[in-house]
């Protein structure tokens, strides 16, 4: 009952602190710019990346993705000593305190896509999504890299590789072992960020997408 309590409460905190559009204040401090106006008008780094440049997107990667790890992390300690008496890495494996993270993670990417401060809208949940795996269960973090560096790479795709490592997600907890009980909250974000890349699907269906580029070097 308290973890189920604390779970709440961590989950909340996950939706009203990663809902903070790092892109959308870096680019109009650094770049003057709404960059929900400009490229795809998308908030995340690839948009800034387009719209401002690569001082731009950099800052906004490392919050976007800090935002996401440190707020795992934090619940993963807190629920830890909270609910369950502390020694988070024996707990790591157990049925309840997997669900309960996986709960957390999912606030996470809810709050970025779904953002309480732009009324509900926001960004596709990649960079939150990457930072928030690492500290769900960091091998899954890595392996959803390794998926998105494989696909965006070679292409310049951002947008196929950020697809194909959200649906690895699922995959991943099974191959690392996560409790069945988190599966379910992690295949929900992992469909949040593919329907939050319905635009991008569809360009790349008809060989429409942008290839990524930085304003500077490569304008549209
Ligand atoms: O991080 C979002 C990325 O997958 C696609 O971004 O701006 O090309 O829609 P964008």
């Amino acid at each position: 009952q308290g973890l189920a309590l604390w779970t709440a409460v961590f989950t909340l905190g996950a939706y009203l602190v990663c809902g903070i559009p790092f892109g959308l204040v870096v680019a109009r401090l650094m770049g003057h710019v709404d960059v929900r106006e400009v490229g795809s008008g998308n908030i995340g780094t690839t948009n800034v990346a387009r719209s401002v440049g690569k001082g731009a997107a950099a800052a906004t990667l490392l919050l976007d993705l800090g935002k996401g790890l440190v707020w795992m992390l934090v619940a993963r300690h807190a629920v830890a000593a909270l609910a369950l008496g502390g020694d988070v890495a024996a707990l790591d494996h157990t049925t309840a305190f997997g669900a309960s993270l996986a709960f957390v993670f999912l606030g996470c990417i809810c709050g970025h896509v779904f953002s309480p401060y732009l009324r509900f809208h926001g960004g596709k949940g990649i960079a939150v999504g990457f930072g928030a795996a690492l500290g769900l269960y960091w091998p899954i973090g890595l392996a959803a890299l390794a998926v998105f560096l494989v696909l965006a790479v070679p292409t310049r795709y951002v947008s196929l590789g950020s697809v194909f490592a959200a649906a690895s997600l699922p995959v991943w907890c099974v191959v690392f072992g996560l409790p069945a009980a988190a599966i379910a909250p992690v295949a929900v974000a992992a469909v949040v960020v593919i329907w939050s890349h319905r635009e991008n699907v569809r360009r790349l269906a008809r060989h429409e997408e942008r290839r990524f580029s930085f304003h500077r070097s490569d304008k549209e």
